[in-house]
């Protein structure tokens, strides 16, 4: 293999990337993640033969606006961590509420995995679902900025690093039901499954975007907010205001919180935990 020398992201290149990414998707790049960056994004512009940092921002920047490399850009820059009942206590809540809503609903119970990745918390999501009986029925959504980790959500085939082992599902829930054990060791979520969850690609910070993805009963949205800027948490809490029916859940990361952000949630306790619930 041939040793080529690494692209240099100088200060000021990483001031001006770190600025559009906050701007564009609300993700923050600290000052102390300049070498994060820079591999993240290197081998992208080895791709395209852009020889530094400082013309790929400018064909960034003065670009048609909605070409292409946005979402290369996004599909580099954002953390995809994820797995099956991750911080799994919530998926019991998220049970209690759809136990608790279900005689008075006459629709679908609409949920969205908001900041989905590769899609494991959407699945979760269904196969909590699935073991409680709604008469009406429920609805799954998915919606990512990442378009690479949105096409294998999509596909439903997960290895090892999608499970741990303290993340166990609700009592009720049979996840061996719904995966099935392929050859070489990984797991595909069954089509039953897959029918349930609708993938697709939104901006959390695009309020344009936001408006196209209608009202839902229960959000998640975690693991995202704390990797958004500061002045971007509120562009954020908007999209989530809109996302959120009156009287629907928020459920955010157990590493965030709403706490000192004016919005109309306010924290109330659901199913041994507590959520946001929206205000009228
Ligand atoms: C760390 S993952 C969390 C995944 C999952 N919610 C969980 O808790 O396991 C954060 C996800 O948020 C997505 N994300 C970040 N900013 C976003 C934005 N502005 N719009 C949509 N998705 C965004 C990233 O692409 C990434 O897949």
């Amino acid at each position: 293999m041939i040793d080529r020398p690494s692209i240099a992201l100088p200060a000021m290149e990483y001031e001006l990337l770190r600025g559009v990414i906050r701007d564009t998707f609300g993700i923050d790049y600290p000052p102390n993640k300049r070498e994060l960056m820079r591999v993240r994004l290197e081998e992208r512009l080895r791709t395209l033969g852009v020889r530094r940092f400082s013309d790929y921002y400018r064909l960034l920047r003065y670009a048609p606006p909605g070409q292409p490399e946005w979402q290369q850009l996004a599909d580099c820059i954002t953390n995809n961590e994820t797995y099956f009942f991750r911080e799994h206590q919530q998926f019991v809540q998220l049970a209690e509420i759809a136990r608790r809503t279900a005689v008075q609903r006459g629709a679908p119970l609409r949920v969205l995995s908001a900041g989905c990745s590769s899609g494991e918390e959407a699945y979760s999501m269904a196969a909590t679902l699935e073991s409680g009986s709604l008469p009406s029925g429920y609805e799954v959504s998915g919606v990512d900025l990442n378009a690479a980790r949105l096409a294998e959500a999509k596909t439903g085939r997960y290895g090892e690093r999608s499970f741990r082992r303290d993340e166990t599902p609700p009592p009720n829930v049979d996840l061996e039901r719904w995966l099935a054990r392929e050859a070489n060791g990984s797991r595909l979520v069954r089509p039953a499954l897959r029918a349930r969850v609708r993938f697709q690609r939104a901006n959390l910070v695009d309020e344009q975007q936001v408006a196209g993805l209608g009202a839902f009963d229960v959000v998640f949205c975690r693991n995202v907010l704390i990797y958004g800027h500061e002045l971007s948490v509120p562009r954020f809490l908007r999209g989530l205001e809109q996302l959120v029916k009156p009287s629907g859940y928020l459920f955010v990361g157990q590493a965030e919180s709403l706490l000192g952000h004016r919005s109309v949630f306010r924290p109330e306790r659901v199913g041994g935990g507590f959520a946001y619930l929206r205000g009228p």
